[in-house]
């Protein structure tokens, strides 16, 4: 066994520093602003809501954060570290989200995603999410104007 082999766990009041950093340097390169610890504290705090870590000895890989509301979940964020990418932490951290949220009882998981991000969509796509709506100008970017949203839903069974 590889002893550097990253272990998922759910996301605790002591790593938020670890999963602002992973989120900062995830999203402020698309020109997005990251969160910080108080805005992922917020989070975790508020009702329904659950996260998972991914990390490894070595150092952090991942993490997801979902909220669930009787039958309907949201995935509100996944991030990878920009060194871990195309290993398959993306779609583990989706898997578990998804399982997490069925067993919670949720019937459909939703999220949304932005038009300019193909990394995000062929994730979404290749685990059977289906573009369900559009938001013009959801996203607002650092640089240039702010960019469409998909709404995607998947139907958990
Ligand atoms: C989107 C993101 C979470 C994917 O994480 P990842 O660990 O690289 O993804 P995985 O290795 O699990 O990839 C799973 C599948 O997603 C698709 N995919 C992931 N990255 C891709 C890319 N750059 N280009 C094309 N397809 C991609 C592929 O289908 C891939 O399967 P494959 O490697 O067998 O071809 C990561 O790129 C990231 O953190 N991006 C910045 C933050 C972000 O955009 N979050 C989502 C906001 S809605």
């Amino acid at each position: 066994m590889n002893d550097d082999e990253p272990v998922q766990r759910p996301l605790g009041a002591l790593d938020l520093d670890r999963a602002a950093r992973l989120h900062r340097e995830a999203f402020e390169p698309m020109g997005e602003r990251g969160w910080t610890r108080q805005d992922i504290a917020g989070l975790l705090a508020s009702p329904g809501t659950a996260g998972f870590l991914l990390a490894a000895k070595s150092g952090d890989v991942g993490m997801a954060i979902c909220r669930i509301a009787a039958d309907e979940a949201e995935l509100l964020t996944v991030a990878v570290d920009p060194r871990h990418r195309r290993q398959g932490a993306g779609r583990r951290l989706l898997e578990a989200v998804i399982d997490k949220v069925r067993l919670a009882g949720a019937r459909t998981l939703f999220l949304e995603v932005g038009m300019d991000n193909p990394a995000a969509r062929a994730l979404y796509d290749s685990v059977g999410f289906v573009a369900v709506g559009h938001r013009k100008g959801y996203y607002a970017r650092a640089a240039g104007p702010p960019a469409d949203a998909v709404v995607m839903r998947l139907t958990l069974k």
